[in-house]
């Protein structure tokens, strides 16, 4: 019997200057997903994955329905503590997913949000905000950056001073772009969303003569240089009195240590050159212009606004993700991620909604249901955060529930009868994503190696975020002081590789095999052997 002993201390960086051709000879060597689940004692934690080779631990999604078709790609998403103070989450960043449960790329960033694919300049990058996350009577924005990957995860940020009262100090600084919105335009500009504390008399609204706010602001940057092409402040545009959160409820008592965060901006676009901006706080979605900043209409979620009522069963409130689509001279359809709820008022099911408007707007115009996507049977009451993929690669939808740690795939059929993917990822009301996404990415890493760790005469490899390996060639030397040889092949599975260590080895070595290419070695293990 052998017996194969890892000296983790021996693990050698070790490069290769070529990348040779596969040996298409090599032995196939059997292997199979690294499957470990963790469970904390106390039930507080969700469950988590771990590896030997990566010290990431992903969520272990649970998995209640998976059936049809599916869009192409993968799930993003930012699982996060909603309370700080009681971990829920093992680990609290940005994840790459599988439909089918493994972990392609983990990223170690806490409180992330909006992490997903954009083109830019038409390459595709990874982007996300990282920052500072509001607590106490400010909770609901922040203070960050927005940063973008690209295919081989090197990374650049855009990080402007967009000179804001932000009331807090340390550790926001340096930092002014808000957590919700941070969207690349047709113009390869950039648009994201930011708060800004402002003295205001809210008398008017049984607020203090000399207030504060947390106003709104929609501002478009220029990507490289980050100059101000666009900025928009809610409180100029929009009377206060639209707001649906009064004074003294949950979004602040309207003091210094207690703005009222009226407005609530948490999406905005570009429609050509005008801006959709949504208010979580006002119910409303509005359609602003990009040459004056003025409000051309409104959407309210009950009344209409400057549309006629919504029908009764397709009102919307304290909503996310408004998006415009099918835009002509003539109409859109609008899509929303209908909350439906706050903490304060709860008890409908969030849903996604599609409407179609007229335009321009009138009174006399209905908006018209497209689509109303939900599962009666097993509703989901989302207080906070959420968005709504109306388009997926084959027509399919995702919804993605925010404070509710479930994300949701449906069939394109315009009630949401057609679920066919459901996902748990945390616990109800203790883990976060802020949104959700579903992105075709292909990636490999220039700055790190794939990981390759031996115990017990087994070898785990990965490699974080390398999306294309088809297979690990597998290399040997029966004395520390030689070069491997290619004994075989592994097929790469799941995150994490595993399989046996093949007999005789002292070192082992493997190559990640991309199109039938080697394109990289991992480390090289030393296995001390006593035969
Ligand atoms: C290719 O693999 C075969 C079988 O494992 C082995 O005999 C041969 O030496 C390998 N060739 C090279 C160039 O490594
Ligand atoms: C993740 O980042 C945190 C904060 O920088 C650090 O303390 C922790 O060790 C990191 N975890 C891993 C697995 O690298
Ligand atoms: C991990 O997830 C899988 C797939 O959803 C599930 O079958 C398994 O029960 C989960 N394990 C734990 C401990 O939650
Ligand atoms: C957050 O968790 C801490 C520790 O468990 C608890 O004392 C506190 O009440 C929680 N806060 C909220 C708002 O639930
Ligand atoms: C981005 O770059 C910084 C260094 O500038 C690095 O610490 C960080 O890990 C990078 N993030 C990603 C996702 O590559
Ligand atoms: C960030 O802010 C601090 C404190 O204002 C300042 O000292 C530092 O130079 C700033 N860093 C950057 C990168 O702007
Ligand atoms: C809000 O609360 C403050 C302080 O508790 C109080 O003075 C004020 O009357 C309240 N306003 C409303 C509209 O309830
Ligand atoms: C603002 O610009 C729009 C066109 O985008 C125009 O229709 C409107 O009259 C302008 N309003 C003001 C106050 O200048």
């Amino acid at each position: 019997m052998r017996l194969l002993l890892a000296f983790a201390g021996c693990a050698l960086a070790a490069r290769l200057a070529h990348t040779p051709k596969a040996n298409s000879s090599a032995a196939t060597i059997p292997s199979h997903a690294y499957v470990q689940v963790e469970t904390d004692p106390k039930g507080a934690i969700w469950p988590w994955r771990v590896f030997k080779s990566s010290p990431y631990t992903p969520p272990n999604m649970t998995i209640t329905v998976n059936q049809g078709e599916l869009a192409d790609g993968f799930i993003f998403m930012t699982p996060a503590n909603i309370n700080l103070s009681a971990p829920a989450a093992e680990m609290d960043g940005g994840f790459i997913m599988t439909s089918d449960n493994e972990a392609v790329f983990a990223l170690n960033t806490s409180g992330i949000t909006d992490f997903r694919v954009q083109h830019y300049k038409g390459q595709p990058y990874l982007t996300y905000w990282s920052g500072y996350n509001t607590e106490g009577a400010n909770v609901g924005h922040g203070y960050g950056q927005v940063n973008f990957v690209d295919s081989s995860y090197s990374n650049f940020s855009v990080n402007p001073d967009l000179g804001l009262n932000k009331l807090v100090t340390t550790p926001v600084a340096n930092w002014s772009i808000d957590i919700h919105e941070h969207l690349v335009t047709p113009w390869n500009t950039l648009l994201v969303s930011a708060y800004n504390n402002t003295p205001w008399d809210l008398s008017p609204y049984g607020g203090p003569v000399d207030g504060w706010i947390a106003d709104s602001l929609a501002v478009e940057l220029d990507i490289e240089t980050w100059e101000v092409l666009f900025k928009w402040v809610a409180s100029e545009h929009v009377p206060l009195s639209e707001s649906q959160l009064h004074i003294n409820a949950s979004a602040g008592i309207g003091t210094i240590a207690s703005p009222w965060d009226w407005f609530h901006i948490n999406a905005g676009e570009m429609v050509g050159s005008d801006y959709l901006i949504n208010s979580r706080h006002c119910w409303s979605t509005y359609y602003v212009s990009g040459t004056n900043g003025s409000v051309q209409w409104r959407i309210q979620g009950v009344t209409g606004g400057d549309f006629g009522p919504l029908p009764a069963d397709s009102t919307f409130s304290w909503q996310h993700y408004a998006r415009a689509h099918n835009v002509t001279p003539t109409g859109m359809d609008l899509s929303v991620f209908d909350n439906h709820n706050t903490i304060a008022v709860n008890g409908t099911p969030s849903n996604g909604l599609v409407f179609h408007l007229e335009l321009p707007p009138s009174t006399s115009y209905t908006p018209q249901l497209l689509r109303k996507i939900e599962t009666p049977s097993e509703p989901i009451y989302a207080d906070s955060q959420g968005d709504y993929i109306v388009e997926l690669s084959n027509g399919n939808q995702l919804l993605g529930y925010g404070q509710i740690a479930i994300t949701r795939e449906y069939g394109p059929a315009t009630d949401g009868s057609d679920l066919r993917w459901q996902a748990q990822f945390g616990g109800l009301n203790t883990v976060q994503s802020y949104r959700a996404f579903k992105h075709v990415w292909h990636a490999t890493p220039a700055a790190w190696d794939p990981s390759l760790v031996v115990e017990s005469g087994y070898a785990y490899v990965s490699w974080n975020g390398a999306t294309e390996v088809e297979a690990w060639n597998v290399y040997v030397a029966n004395s520390t002081s030689a070069n491997g040889t290619l004994v075989g092949q592994a097929a790469k599975e799941g995150f994490e590789t595993v399989f046996e260590v093949p007999a005789g080895a002292a070192t082992l070595q493997v190559a990640a095999v991309q199109k039938g290419d080697e394109v990289r070695r991992s480390n090289t293990v030393h296995i001390g052997s006593v035969w």
